[in-house]
């Protein structure tokens, strides 16, 4: 395998694999790799859904996705394409869902246990735009100053479904069986990761604000977090060919999506990884 670093602090283009053949040894490689680089792209994989469902199982167990009460395969799309399709028009729900995801965030980070590693293929990309973009929140945790790291340090902030969601038809999409299972959550400002031990700030547009401070104060703390960190050199904009599969690890990585022209169709196939805490009730199967 070859491994071609992005020049960010994160990220790396992974070729000469192939995802469908790992074994235990060039699982250990790819994992080894994970945790330097945060993101990982996988170039020219065209795996089929079946193919990367198990590839996703061997970083771990499936998360459910959001609409848990209809059930679910452990496979999301991620499209402006309509069942029958057609393109959706813009001001569609379907579109004004996604649109969240142009906004810094870590997956699931709204539920008790976030998501390990959300694992997105490419199918199909449009003429331009559709980028998807990583920013590394432990190098932002580094380049905080000892006070700040301090301060930090044992804080907890509150992340809400409801909050990021409300503007672009995130309730409206799940319903309201599902939406209470969504109540406000708790996690740490700064978490270690639990194979590197590096500290990392855990932020993006789910935090709402930090508990025992004033409510606007840390809202706006977090959000000037958020934005410092996401900048130059702690970013990659990776511009998706179809049969790429990316690999983030969504306990150090912030993610957001870029806008494309919407008359254009952009088909991207996401599975989710759930955090490892035991008892986790967003794990869908216990097959690993
Ligand atoms: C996601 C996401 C952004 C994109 O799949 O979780 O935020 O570029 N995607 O599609
Ligand atoms: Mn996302």
């Amino acid at each position: 395998m070859n491994i071609e670093p992005s020049g960010a602090t994160l990220g790396a283009i992974v070729t000469d694999i192939d995802l469908r053949t790992l074994n235990e040894e060039s699982f250990a490689e790819v994992e080894a790799a994970w945790d330097q680089y945060g993101v990982l792209v996988f170039a020219d994989q065209h795996l089929s859904d079946e193919e990367h469902l198990t590839f996703t199982r061997l970083f771990g167990r499936l998360e459910a996705g959001l609409k848990r009460s209809a059930g679910g395969t452990g496979l999301g799309r991620i499209t402006n394409v309509k069942a029958d399709g057609s393109v959706a028009e813009p001001d569609s729900l379907q579109v004004r869902f996604h649109q969240g995801n142009l906004r810094w965030h870590s997956d699931s980070s709204y539920k008790c246990v976030g998501a390990k590693a959300s694992i997105l293929a490419a199918h199909v990309v449009p003429e331009t735009g559709g980028e998807t973009e990583w920013a590394d929140m432990r190098a932002a945790y580094d380049e905080l100053d000892d006070d700040l790291k301090n301060y930090l340090e044992d804080k907890i902030a509150v992340h809400s479904y409801r909050y990021s969601h409300s503007w672009h038809g995130g309730l409206e999409i799940i319903g309201k069986e599902d939406l209470e299972e969504l109540p406000p959550v708790e996690h740490p400002v700064v978490r270690a990761h639990p194979r590197t031990g590096r500290r990392n700030l855990f932020v993006g547009r789910h935090a709402s604000h930090i508990i025992g401070a004033d409510e606007e104060e840390s809202r706006a703390l977090l959000k000037r977090l958020t934005e410092e960190g996401a900048q130059a050199p702690r970013t990659w904009k990776h511009r998706w060919r179809p049969g790429d599969i990316g690999v983030w690890d969504n306990r150090c990585v912030l993610h957001r999506g870029h806008d494309w022209p919407l008359d254009q169709p952009r088909v991207m196939v996401r599975s989710t990884v759930a955090g490892e805490t035991p008892d986790n009730p967003w794990v869908l199967d216990e097959a690993v």
